[in-house]
């Protein structure tokens, strides 16, 4: 499997801190979750013994086969508001039926049978890159809802960072690497070639110490966050450039306490998800030696370096509990807590028009 390139760490921070009444970071975008109302009090008329009813959220398909419990929805997002399953035998009566594209077959023959109970709602599950989108033809007017790392899906999964109404405490891990860069897939067909092509650039004249397929040393999941705290800057390039395709490779680096150097979408892009002190991106500098030259000074002046992590005063991004492959949970737990909530009749129209455009 390819580094997936979703973000759950800060979500889950999110949803951690919100406990300790911090509000998410922009001030003036509220995740997903608070827009909508809880649904945890039952109708007065309920008896007291009754469970209010919840809707059966059918999950088709294991994205990447990767198989987690269900009730870690309640356990990391205190989300309980469907009953997830995996049981085929209930598709009569499933309300919603979650669907990752990239396990449909380009002859549609894996979809789930034909009729589709009235009441039931297809969930078009996707969070790749529209580069990295197999354009299946046919599926365009199926569905009646959009799960993507879009800020314009109808479930809208984004990891926000927190901001904390009290000063934090941030101390710099440990340093005692320059550059890092995690990466798997190298294959220019994926749309990679622009990171590959500053990546070389770059290379010339500064070191990167490099994880993943490319160079054969492999990371354990125990050793992702650690190692890539120990790197002064981490390469958060994207396999592909788009609007608000921003992944766990930004994330992950900004929790753990190093700082980002980013390629993908535009500067201002990134500024609508963390603070614009707390990233160097690529277009910056006039080029990839200019920006070599900028790491190396910041790596003789402390003092600069250390500006990166001004932003902690007011935002907080503590280290995230959870193992970077797990983002699938977050997505799929989020489809559940708003099909929990939401009950009315609603189409995705053309889906390929919105995705692509
Ligand atoms: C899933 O978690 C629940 C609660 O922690 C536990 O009771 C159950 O046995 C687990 N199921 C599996 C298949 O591991
Ligand atoms: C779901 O979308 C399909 C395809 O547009 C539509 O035929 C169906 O009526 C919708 N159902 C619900 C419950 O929204």
């Amino acid at each position: 499997m390819t580094l997936v390139e979703i973000c759950t760490c800060l979500l889950f921070l999110q949803y951690m801190s919100q406990n300790c009444s911090s509000i998410p970071y922009p001030h003036n975008v509220e995740p997903h979750s608070d827009k909508i109302p809880k649904n945890s009090d039952p109708a007065p008329t309920t008896p007291p013994t009754a469970q209010p009813e919840k809707p059966t959220l059918l999950l088709w398909v294991w994205p990447e086969n990767y198989r987690w419990n269900f009730s870690d929805c309640k356990t990391f997002y205190n989300i309980d508001g469907c009953h997830l399953t995996d049981d085929r035998s209930l598709y009569n009566q499933a309300d919603a039926v979650l669907i990752f594209h990239k396990a449909i077959s380009w002859d549609l023959s894996n979809l789930p049978p034909s009729p589709r109970p009235p009441f039931q709602k297809w969930i078009w599950f996707h969070v790749e890159s529209p580069t990295n989108t197999k354009r299946i033809p046919g599926l365009e007017n199926l569905f009646n809802l959009t799960l993507s790392y879009r800020r314009d899906a109808d479930i809208s999964v984004r990891n926000l960072l927190t901001v904390s109404k009290t000063p934090n405490k941030f101390e710099l891990p440990k340093k005692d690497k320059l550059v890092c860069w995690f990466v798997s897939n190298t294959n220019p067909s994926t749309g990679t070639g622009t990171r590959m092509k500053y990546y070389e650039d770059l290379s010339k004249h500064i070191k990167v110490n490099i994880y993943g397929k490319m160079s054969g040393s492999h990371l354990k999941d125990e050793d992702y966050y650690p190692t890539m705290a120990s790197c002064k800057f981490y390469l958060s390039f994207e396999n592909s450039i788009h609007k608000d395709y921003i992944t766990e490779k930004f994330n992950g680096p900004l929790s753990v306490g190093t700082v980002p150097v980013v390629l993908g979408a535009s500067r201002e892009n990134y500024e609508q998800f963390a603070p614009g002190d707390s990233f160097i991106h690529v277009n910056d500098f006039p080029d990839a030696s200019a920006l070599a030259q900028h790491l190396l000074q910041l790596d003789k002046d402390d003092e600069a370096y250390r500006r990166y992590f001004d932003w902690r005063k007011h935002v907080s991004a503590t280290p995230h509990l959870i193992i970077w492959n797990q983002e699938f949970i977050t997505y799929i737990c989020h489809a559940c807590e708003y099909i929990g909530i939401h009950r009315e009749y609603k189409q995705a129209h053309n889906i390929y028009r919105w995705y692509f455009s």
